[in-house]
């Protein structure tokens, strides 16, 4: 991963953008010290898009072709070039729904990073906190892991922990765990800027100050 000043961020998502806001947010306060190059949506009217224009950030939608859960070839193509050409040193999957392949994780080797709303290994892919509210687990969370050729099974780098209330209810958990999500997730992308977390393997490690 290169350290060059300013770390730049390539986002990536396909919903309301609150996670993406958070990270804003955070680069503009100076806590985190990187800068959001551009913002790449498969979904044309998403609030994440409509949240970078008001900030005042690129957002493009490139336009995913007829899949329903990944991206056609000439789409993959036309990711890796815009964020080749925003000269990313980290790509940020924030509410990104379609699984991306070899040939885009090959081209961004290591430096993919996902949350996902809840602690993995349990309840990988959709809806996790309807998984996690079915099971009837009572603790669940948030995880941002790197991302590799499964779904969600790359190396774990934070979680945070939120219970689960007797009373929750699909939309309450998950609004709970999206507070935590907009915690942890501008903080890990804090440290992956200050080049704090070294992986091997599976296994990440922390270094310098923990916050
Ligand atoms: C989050 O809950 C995240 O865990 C999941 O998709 C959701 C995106 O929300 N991967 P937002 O678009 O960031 O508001």
């Amino acid at each position: 991963m290169s350290h060059s000043s300013p770390f730049r961020l390539g986002v990536l998502g396909s919903g309301k953008g609150s996670n993406f806001a958070a990270i804003a947010d955070a680069v503009a306060a100076g806590t985190l010290p990187a800068t959001v190059a551009v913002v790449l949506s498969d979904v044309p009217d998403s609030g994440i898009l409509s949240l970078a224009a008001q900030r005042g950030i690129p957002g493009h939608h490139i336009a995913p072709g007829p899949f329903r859960t990944k991206l056609d070839e000439s789409a993959e193509a036309e990711f890796i070039a815009t964020l080749e050409r925003a000269e990313v040193d980290l790509v940020v999957l924030a509410g990104f729904m379609r699984i991306l392949k070899g040939g885009f994780l090959r081209r961004f080797e290591g430096r993919v990073v996902n949350i996902h709303p809840s602690l993995l290994p349990s309840f990988p892919g959709l809806a996790a906190w309807k998984q996690a509210l079915d099971y009837g687990v009572k603790v669940t969370g948030c995880t941002v892991h790197l991302v590799d050729q499964g779904v969600d099974t790359g190396p774990i780098l934070a979680q945070k922990a939120v219970p689960v209330l007797d009373d929750d209810t699909d939309g309450s958990l998950h609004a709970r765990i999206q507070v935590a999500e907009r915690e942890l997730f501008p903080e890990v992308v804090r440290q992956l800027a200050l080049g704090h977390i070294q992986v091997k393997g599976r296994i990440s490690h922390r270094r310098g100050p923990t916050p």
